[in-house]
């Protein structure tokens, strides 16, 4: 292995920055020479890549978002633009290629390990933190507290005019996000979209709570399981109540990492080279408890350490602890 590349490609989120300077400063000190390939798979396609040194990567681990720019690439995932993709890797003699990303992201990297025999590796950074098989994915810690920092100043105006708020965070189809921020914010109730919900039990909750002394609900929706807004309406309508509904939107995907993700990402980035040098291919770069490990990216569910399933503990101590 000579000459290795790095891309980051779906939804951005923070700790991808990190991420790049850790493969390419790893990579450059095992004695590779590292690229950058621009925006993506699409990037990819177009042959949009450029060799990287370290000081390339100078003062980026706390920023968030990503140098190397990322996109949703459509032409990649027909067979047509997987080819035209692994003609630039071999045309620009790149042996090893590295994808940051989430789901859409791995799948892409699956298929050039498994079709087109590239030796790649990916390395799960997205806010969801939906991927099966590693604990936590670059990015979701730093989101789950710029969500928490928003819910605990939307408390200090719920408390203040004693209203109910109800919060919509991101998570795609998932609820971590939501889980997350909704027992460190001291949520009342979370909604997420693998859990059943009972707008009329909240309601009761909620009129029962106001004749007992309670001022001030966060009710946190995650974004796949319903509209922030149509749930307040609800509320409103129901109760009688004063609602209104934040949506956190894109905010959750920038700033500056946490020292959680900074820490993760050089982590994974370092250890994905050194498996890539290792000769090993169509893995992830996971965390399992606290151990970084390998993970064969079409491995079936069963057979990963852990399914990214919501933990139903989690999500009964919100509404133990809200009482
Ligand atoms: O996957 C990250 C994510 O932020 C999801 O939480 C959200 O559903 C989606 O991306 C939003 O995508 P876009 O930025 O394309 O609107």
């Amino acid at each position: 292995m000579k000459r290795i590349a790095v891309l980051t490609s779906g939804g951005d989120c923070s700790g991808m920055n990190a991420c790049i300077r850790a493969v390419v400063r790893y990579g450059i000190v095992a004695g590779l020479e590292v690229f950058g390939i621009f925006r993506g798979y699409e990037g990819l396609i177009k042959g949009n890549l450029k060799q990287l040194h370290p000081t390339s990567v100078s003062n980026i681990i706390g920023r968030g978002g990503t140098v190397l720019k990322t996109a949703r690439s459509v032409e990649f995932m027909t067979e047509d633009g997987q080819r035209k993709a692994v003609e630039v890797l071999k045309k620009n003699k790149i042996d090893g290629l590295i994808t940051i990303g989430g789901n859409g992201t791995f799948k892409g990297t699956n298929v050039l390990a498994d079709r087109w025999k590239i030796a790649a590796i990916g390395i799960p950074a997205t806010i969801d933190n939906d991927i099966s098989g590693t604990d936590f994915s670059v990015g979701s810690d730093t989101a789950v507290n710029t969500a928490l920092d928003a819910i605990d100043k939307i408390r200090d105006t719920a408390t203040s005019l004693e209203r109910i708020f109800v919060v919509e965070v991101m998570g795609r189809s998932e609820g971590f996000i939501a889980v997350a921020v909704g027992l460190s914010g001291g949520a009342e109730d979370v909604l997420v979209p693998t859990m059943k919900y009972d707008i009329n039990k909240i309601c009761e909750d909620i009129t029962k709570g106001r004749r007992r002394g309670k001022v001030s609900w966060i009710i946190v929706v995650a974004e796949g399981a319903a509209t922030g807004s149509e749930i307040a309406d609800l509320i409103q309508k129901k109760t009688g109540f004063e609602t209104r509904a934040t949506t956190l939107g894109h905010i959750q995907r920038g700033g500056a990492p946490t020292a959680f993700d900074r820490i993760l990402a050089s982590r994974l980035g370092a250890e994905a080279v050194q498996a890539l040098i290792d000769g090993q291919r169509g893995k992830m770069a996971a965390i399992v408890s606290g151990q970084i490990k390998m993970i064969a990216l079409d491995a079936p569910p069963s057979q990963l350490n852990r399914q990214r399933k919501l933990d139903q503990k989690f999500y009964k101590l919100i509404r133990i602890l809200a009482t």
